[in-house]
């Protein structure tokens, strides 16, 4: 059991962006890869758990023995999760678009020449990470969100932990000259209720390591031996 310490506990990951229609062939999107969500998901069920991973729309091929959903707006995301509740652990690294277009069209939407271009009218997007986090028998007992920054970095992460209602937060630096954002690499501080703990620069998949320890200590299971 030690080498498969979180044998047992049932966790879900999101990763990727989301894309949300404009019309059957734009979307909005962002430049999330998925790579750090899919290494944690990867790393959790080596670690044992029964892991199901959430993801908006990525090139990456499923981690073994993860129970792969693949959705593309962020309505879809909220609802997958749910329905993959309940769960011991939920780790949101998805890079969910803020906002979504308030009506989609089913045509495309066409150029008209000396016509001005179309505006687009945004609402918000279903908040996963707050709504995973809201108090209430069904919650898991460590809710985990991302914070990609691009200026002060920590503090905006302290406030977003609290503001999310989550146990951790990882902030990470995501201005274009650290080449995070879909690159292989990621440099983060962990964020709980008592304290930050900053780790340097390294791999996507050796943060994911790091997470599995901190999770595995938080439930009080003894380490390998
Ligand atoms: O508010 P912001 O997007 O900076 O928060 C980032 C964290 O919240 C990430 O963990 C992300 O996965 C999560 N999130 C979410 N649903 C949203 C927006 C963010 O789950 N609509």
């Amino acid at each position: 059991p030690a080498l498969r310490p979180l044998h047992g506990l049932r966790a879900l990951v999101t990763a990727g962006p989301t894309h949300e229609p404009i019309d059957p062939v734009r979307y909005l999107a962002n430049r999330s890869s998925g790579r750090q969500g899919y290494a944690i998901a990867d790393a959790l069920a080596q670690a044992g758990a029964a892991v199901t991973l959430i993801s908006g729309p990525t090139i990456l091929p499923p981690p073994p023995g993860v129970t792969l959903h693949r959705v593309e707006t962020a309505v879809q995301m909220l609802a997958a999760c749910d329905a993959a509740m309940p769960c011991d652990i939920a780790v949101c690294t998805a890079a969910v678009a803020d906002w979504r277009i308030a009506t989609p069209v089913t045509s495309k939407i066409k150029k008209t020449p000396g016509a001005p271009p179309p505006s687009l009218a945004l609402v918000p997007n279903p908040d996963i990470l707050a709504h995973l986090s809201r108090p209430g028998p069904a919650r898991p007992r460590l809710v985990v969100g991302f914070a990609a920054e691009t200026d002060d970095v920590r503090d905006n992460a302290v406030a977003k932990r609290k503001r999310k209602g989550c146990d951790w937060i990882i902030a990470n630096d995501v201005r274009a000259q650290t080449g995070i954002m879909g690159g292989n690499e990621n440099e983060v501080t962990l964020i709980t209720a008592t304290g930050s703990e900053y780790w340097p620069r390294m791999s996507k998949d050796a943060v994911a390591c790091g997470l599995v320890r901190r999770i595995t200590a938080a439930f009080d299971i003894a380490p390998d031996s």
